[in-house]
């Protein structure tokens, strides 16, 4: 087991499914000496922090959870937000942008000032815009403000692919890249299985099995909340790794969703992350089709930006 690091503290905002899961996770692995839930319906939050508090005793990791208001979250080392609504049966992560604005402005006001160390992860959807609007209303500089993005799709992608292929998910290299929605888009020619090519290390490869493989990945979620209402703990899981890529300065590539200079938006492109946040982009060299689905991708974020900033 590892041990959290002296006084590293991380805020969840919002103590729903996603929230509540995060804040478990962290407290059993440990990643932080402290987890500070915040949320609104006190009645509701309290509960959260003594389940939790309970399942803190018997596994004595040195983590500890307490409730917290927007300003104490705000001087967290990161801040999780995965406060706002959540899709509906049938409902795109895009059509959720209303309401999750509005929500992401009044946690802005009620949280500043803001640490200036303080690292931000988006996990609420639409989690590319989200992020956009997120580093605009923090003032961080964009290194700092980060959103899950297609880290979780890729990781479905990797478990698709490994059983597939008869090998551990680990042992994979694959990213889904673009939007974390209907825009993601599979960088088809940088995936390695073990030592190999694609082709290579999944002889059966057909155009019937890669067409399968991307609407798997890309209807996963709305599959899951076709039954259970919701999607969490593959979630949470993924924001708990991307703290500890941070808090432990781990410098491990992963794809998720930051400022794009070139495109105007966030999206997840691979990048290195370390206690600074993003500690820089890693180059990925795409085909020609890949460029074109990351460009498409990138207008269509821009002109979702466009229409909430009018
Ligand atoms: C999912 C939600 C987090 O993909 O968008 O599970």
């Amino acid at each position: 087991m590892t041990t959290p690091r002296l006084k590293t503290s991380i805020a969840i905002l919002g103590c729903g499914d996603v929230g509540s899961t995060l804040a478990y996770t962290l407290i059993l692995n440990p990643i932080c000496s402290e987890v500070i839930l915040v949320d609104p319906k006190t009645d509701l939050l309290n509960a959260q922090v003594r389940d939790l508090g309970d399942a803190t005793f018997r596994g004595n990791t040195g983590c500890k959870i307490r409730a917290g208001s927007h300003k104490d979250a705000g001087q967290a080392d990161v801040v999780v937000i995965t406060a706002g609504a959540k899709q509906k049966v049938g409902e795109s992560r895009l059509s959720l942008l209303t309401r999750n604005l509005h929500i992401l402005q009044s946690i802005f006001t009620s949280m500043s000032p803001i640490s200036s160390h303080t690292i931000l992860l988006l996990v609420a959807n639409p989690v590319d815009i989200l992020t956009y609007f997120a580093q605009k209303l923090s003032g961080l500089p964009p290194s700092q403000v980060l959103g899950t993005g297609t880290s979780l799709d890729s990781a479905r992608l990797r478990g698709v692919l490994a059983e597939k292929a008869g090998v551990a998910p680990n042992s994979i290299d694959a990213y889904v890249l673009g939007e974390h929605g209907d825009g993601q888009f599979i960088a088809w020619s940088n995936i390695t299985i073990g030592t190999a090519p694609l082709e290579l290390g999944l002889p059966n490869f057909t155009p019937e099995l890669k067409k399968d493989i991307a609407e798997h990945t890309r209807g996963a979620a709305a599959a899951i909340i076709a039954s259970k209402g919701c999607t969490a703990y593959g979630v949470a899981n993924i924001a708990a790794s991307i703290c500890k890529y941070i808090l432990f300065n781990q410098r491990t590539v992963r794809p998720i969703s930051f400022y794009q200079p070139s495109l105007g938006c966030c999206l997840s492109m691979p990048c290195v992350l370390g206690r600074k946040g993003v500690e820089r982009a890693m180059p990925i060299i795409l085909d020609e089709t890949e460029q074109r689905e990351l460009e498409d991708c990138a207008k269509n974020l821009r002109s979702v930006i466009e229409g909430a900033e009018r």
